[in-house]
């Protein structure tokens, strides 16, 4: 294994320890760009957040941050909504700066230019610092579905049928696009975090880690990330194989796959 993780009791643990890797982070560097994500995984690790601002450790004011997607389109009060979410978990309990603090906007009608100006956005504020991650069943991250490009930016892009009935539950039907940064985007990040919890996750946290840097699994492209640190609550670890055989040489064969795409 050539990537750093770590491993929970359980997932309390485990979103304790995302929060006090961020809380950190943040403590040193005030006026620092995080990158978020939504889901399911990371609710309590807002929440620890939130806490520790509650208690007077954290100042939120400086900070900056970007959403790794949304989905589209949506209307302002769709329940899916990542902004909303965001508001609902996060910022709606801390002292940020609403201008300071962006998700893609899904209610737009011209998402293409949106996604252009997304980017721009995070380029001219300097690049995310620290980024956060889920991993998806099929190894996508953010809504980086498999196929995705090595070299791709923010943009519009279709979600995965697999991935739409993970989130259509509700009455309300799902989008079936998304405005996601690309792989590039978040392979620029200075600093990586991917976060997974539960037995659903255990297989593919392993062909992520273990497996070949394959376009099939997005997630997979992370183990040439230089600093990235994974952590997994047990259950998302019990299927880790190191004997599972990596690539012999993962960064000639990206190179090649950039080439062609
Ligand atoms: C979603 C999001 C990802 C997220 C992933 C995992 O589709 N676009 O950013 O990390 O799925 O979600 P969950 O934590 O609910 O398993």
């Amino acid at each position: 294994m050539t990537v750093s993780v770590s491993i929970h009791e359980n997932y309390d643990r485990l979103s304790e320890q995302v929060a006090r890797i961020f809380a950190r982070h943040l403590l040193n560097t005030p006026d620092t760009t995080f990158g978020f994500a939504t889901g399911e995984t990371p609710k309590q690790f807002y929440e620890r957040l939130a806490e520790l601002y509650d208690r007077g450790f954290l100042d939120f004011q400086q900070l900056k941050a970007f959403n790794l997607d949304e989905f589209y389109p949506v209307g302002p009060d769709h329940p899916k909504r990542f902004k909303r979410y965001m508001d609902r978990h996060l910022y709606d309990h801390v002292n940020v700066d609403p201008r300071q603090v962006h998700v893609p906007d899904g209610t737009t009608d011209q998402p293409e230019k949106e996604a252009r100006a997304y980017e721009e956005k995070i380029r001219r504020s300097g690049g995310i610092d620290l980024q956060l991650l889920g991993i998806g069943c099929n190894g996508h991250i953010g809504f980086n579905e498999p196929g995705s490009a090595w070299d791709s930016e923010t943009r519009v892009v279709s979600i995965a049928s697999q991935t739409r009935e993970q989130y259509s539950v509700e009455s309300e039907p799902l989008p079936d696009q998304a405005i996601t940064m690309g792989i590039k985007t978040i392979m620029h990040s200075s600093r990586i975090v991917l976060m997974a919890s539960g037995t659903r996750k255990a297989e593919i946290v392993n062909r992520a880690l273990n497996g070949p840097v394959t376009r099939e699994v997005p997630a997979s492209i992370l183990q040439l990330h230089p600093h990235l640190q994974v952590c997994l609550d047990q259950q998302a670890a019990s299927r880790i194989d190191e004997s599972y055989t990596n690539d012999e040489d993962p960064v000639e064969r990206i190179e090649q796959e950039v080439a062609q795409s």
